[in-house]
């Protein structure tokens, strides 16, 4: 039988946005998951290798993000195949970088490409969740919709789930910072409030409007000024050793904002243009080490691609 196969890029995403908690995110480029599905003459999907993760991950496909978005779709579908999967993890496991997110939509991405389903993002998007849930223990797309469809996305709804692609300005720049430490998300979002008192709730709906406005408008001191988060932040940045430090730093040197990367511990700034972004990014990471913390840093613009065909 003709081997067919296909290997995808799944980029890096940074979730919540300051404001935007569970709603908004962005990817990146650069750094991602690569993946490589093939069609295989034995029965099920196996993940034959799984590089870059340091023998972290699992193999057993009902508990892996990548097999456990495919068997959903595949099941969906009735369709009977055999897969082999290899996986190149290229980011932190728990970097807050989207790391499960990305290998769940790689999955999907690749088996719709290699089997020509046709499937809508929408659509590839149900499954990708269904992957992450498992690693993350909750329902949130705020990684997966931005890695599969690129740009900044908001999650207007998740029931029906409504996706909405968000223009930004051109020169909009990232510097993001990995501190060399972990977080679950699942514990992260253990720490947050169940409830949000309805000043709250108020303040964030302004900021997360401001954000959105300020991006289309091109306005930069509205998104400056939008990037306030009055329900994650608060509760999770006393999990980031040097926060304080490193937003200082950021802050010092000029960044728009300086907030956590979904549920950390990588960090991120805005700025607008690229030599501001490495200064900042430097600085962060001057900080950071200051503070006994290794880091990796990264400056990106926004990745408009998403999940793409690489081989
Ligand atoms: N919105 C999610 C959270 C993103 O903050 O828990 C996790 O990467």
């Amino acid at each position: 039988m003709k081997t067919k196969r296909i290997k995808v890029f799944a980029p890096a995403t940074v979730s919540n946005v300051g404001p935007g908690f569970d709603l908004m995110g962005f990817a990146i480029n650069g750094i991602g998951d690569e993946l490589e599905v093939s069609i295989s003459s034995a029965d099920g999907v196996r993940i034959k290798k799984i590089f870059g993760d340091y023998n972290r991950l699992p193999y057993n496909p009902s508990k892996n993000t990548a097999t456990v978005s495919i068997l959903s779709l595949l099941k969906s579908y009735q369709i009977k195949v055999g897969l082999d999967i290899i996986i190149w993890k290229k980011m932190g496991i728990g970097s807050g970088l989207g790391s499960s997110a990305a290998s769940a939509v790689a999955g999907v991405f690749a088996v719709n490409k290699l089997l020509g389903l046709n499937l809508s993002k929408q659509e590839l998007l149900k499954h990708a969740l269904a992957g992450e849930l498992i690693a993350s223990k909750s329902i949130h797309a705020d990684n997966a919709a931005p890695c599969l469809f690129g740009g900044f996305v908001l999650i207007r709804s998740y029931n029906p789930i409504d996706i909405v692609k968000i223009d930004y300005p051109q020169n909009l720049y990232c510097s993001i910072i990995y501190p060399d430490i972990e977080i679950k998300t699942s514990e992260a979002r253990k720490i947050l409030d169940k409830k949000v008192e309805r000043k709250i709730a108020i303040a964030q709906a302004g900021n997360a409007s401001g954000l959105i406005a300020g991006l289309i408008k091109k306005d930069f001191e509205l998104i400056s000024r939008s990037m306030e988060d009055f329900i994650a932040e608060p509760k999770r940045a006393q999990l980031i050793p040097c926060y304080n430090e490193i937003k200082n730093a950021a802050l010092i040197n000029g960044a728009l904002n300086c907030n956590i990367s979904g549920s950390g511990p990588s960090m991120f700034s805005f700025s607008t243009s690229e030599k501001e972004a490495h200064k900042i990014v430097n600085a962060m990471k001057k900080a950071a080490l200051k503070n006994g913390f290794k880091s990796k840093i990264f400056v990106s613009q926004i990745n408009d691609d998403g999940t793409s065909v690489i081989k």
